[in-house]
């Protein structure tokens, strides 16, 4: 395997930023040091001068191929993963499904199965669990020993995926003793219910509806809910896809008060808003997830709660579905609009602009997108940094680059892209995944099956 330095970039880690020159051998980070310091010698130079030299992103939340509301969504683990790559990021975890009354063991292997040989970056599977009884508790166990260390619960889609309270206390006591992260979605989805049948019986047909049913009391209801179980149970609670600035503070109160409950946010919900629910013409069917775009008052409190650190994680929860032939199931009635956004791709590059922004700071941009999801999810330091022993998942970025968001110009396999015509600063040049060029000089020359599965220990909580 062919070593290989980058010389003259700015290394930016979630702690430091540095000018020095990194040494990757046998697909390791093997030293860095300041190029005046070294006499290294390697089979390929990279000169990323005027570059930022960054570690792959990892994005703790993904939907490829999850089949959802009567159809699937529209990436594969290959089509997925490319994306991922393009975007800069080098590891996904994305989400196993149990399906009611099967095991999860059944589901881990199915998922298993759909992403190997797959994949063109590495992979770990978080356990969405539909069916929480005596077995299933159980199985997280074992489960936790295969590598998949945190299990995802609902509060929302009665019927579907919602567990009640005493399942969920049920999981979070399991995991207080064998170490599991419980990961929630929390909506109150029973209310939620009431308030979509009613929206349609008075005709409120539209995609903006969805954005009305799923209020922000309801998520807000559901995550003091989620937090208050997990006090109990005595376990670590992770709250996925905040979007409500009432959530915010049910994280930002249980962590003042020592509580141990962490949150994640996403791009859409910092850079779009429920404007795009309410585009014409059923185009605010694109923009259709749970929980929901808000109103962009907001944002300001995702921003700080990122600055704060009452959120930890920004994840994109990519779950495409193309407007043509899917969202458009839907048309006449929100309700049956598939849930979910396209986004893997554009994760690194927005938080970028967030930088560009002055939201957040270049260290906090790599810590929120790189460091803290391999630390809450087990994966740090092999992945998430740059230091002597990681993984050489690294990303030579050029932050004065500009380009303009486009599904013409994206490689997600969907056909629009939720930040058309955005223009953003900053570009990914070349992705090494340990150690092995995915994207080259903007060319992708990375295959299928390339990335492995990654097994996971437990949360290191950041
Ligand atoms: O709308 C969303 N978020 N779709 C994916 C499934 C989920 O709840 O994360
Ligand atoms: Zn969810
Ligand atoms: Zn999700």
């Amino acid at each position: 395997m062919a070593r290989t330095l980058i010389t003259g970039g700015l290394v930016v880690t979630a702690s430091d930023e540095m000018h020095v020159d990194v040494l990757i051998d046998q697909g390791k980070v093997v030293a860095l040091a300041t190029p005046d310091s070294h006499g290294w010698t390697a089979d390929r130079v990279l000169d990323a001068t005027g570059m930022y030299v960054i570690p792959g992103g990892v994005d703790a939340h993904t939907h490829m191929e999850m089949p959802f509301g009567g159809t699937t969504a529209s990436d594969s683990f290959e089509t997925g993963t490319r994306a991922a790559a393009w975007g800069g990021t080098t590891t996904i975890i994305d989400f196993a499904i149990q399906s009611r009354g099967g095991s999860l063991r059944e589901g881990f292997d199915s998922w298993l199965h759909k992403a190997d040989g797959q994949c063109a970056v590495d992979y770990a599977f978080h356990m969405i669990m539909s069916d929480v009884n005596e077995s299933s508790l159980k199985e997280m166990d074992t489960l936790i020993e295969g590598g998949v260390s945190s299990f995802k619960l609902f509060t929302a889609y009665p019927g579907v995926f919602l567990s009640d309270d005493g399942q969920i206390l049920r999981a979070m006591q399991r995991a207080a003793d064998n170490g599991g992260l419980i990961m929630t979605h929390a909506e109150n989805g029973l209310a939620i219910d009431v308030l979509v049948e009613q929206a349609l019986a008075r005709g409120e047909r539209d995609p903006r509806y969805h954005g009305e049913v799923r209020k922000a009391l309801l998520e807000a209801e559901a995550t003091h809910r989620v937090i208050r179980l997990s006090q109990v149970a005595g376990a670590p609670v992770y709250v996925v896809h905040v979007s409500a600035q009432e959530a915010v503070a049910e994280l930002a109160r249980a962590r003042d008060e020592g509580l141990p409950v962490f949150g994640e946010t996403c791009p859409q919900y910092l850079f779009l808003s429920t404007d795009n629910l309410a585009e014409p013409d059923f185009e605010g069917a694109k923009y259709v997830c749970s929980t929901p775009l808000r109103p962009k008052e907001h944002q300001a409190a995702l921003w700080r709660g990122l600055r704060t650190n009452d959120l930890q994680v920004v994840s994109t929860d990519h779950c495409p579905f193309c407007f043509k032939g899917q969202k458009d199931m839907g048309i006449g009635d929100f309700s049956r609009i598939p849930n979910g956004l396209p986004g893997v791709e554009n994760r690194m590059d927005l938080l970028h602009q967030a930088v560009v922004d002055g939201h957040v700071s270049r260290t906090r941009w790599i810590d929120i997108a790189c460091a803290a999801p391999a630390k809450m999810f087990g994966l740090y330091p092999q992945k998430g940094t740059i230091a002597p022993g990681a993984d050489a998942d690294i990303v030579i970025y050029d932050p004065e680059a500009e380009q303009v968001m486009s599904a013409k110009t994206h490689h997600m396999n969907v056909d629009y892209s939720a930040y058309e015509g955005k223009p953003v600063k900053g570009r990914v040049r070349t992705v090494l995944s340990r150690g092995v060029p995915v994207i080259e000089a903007g060319r992708y020359v990375g295959h299928a099956g390339h990335g492995t599965y990654l097994p996971r220990g437990l949360s290191q909580f950041p």
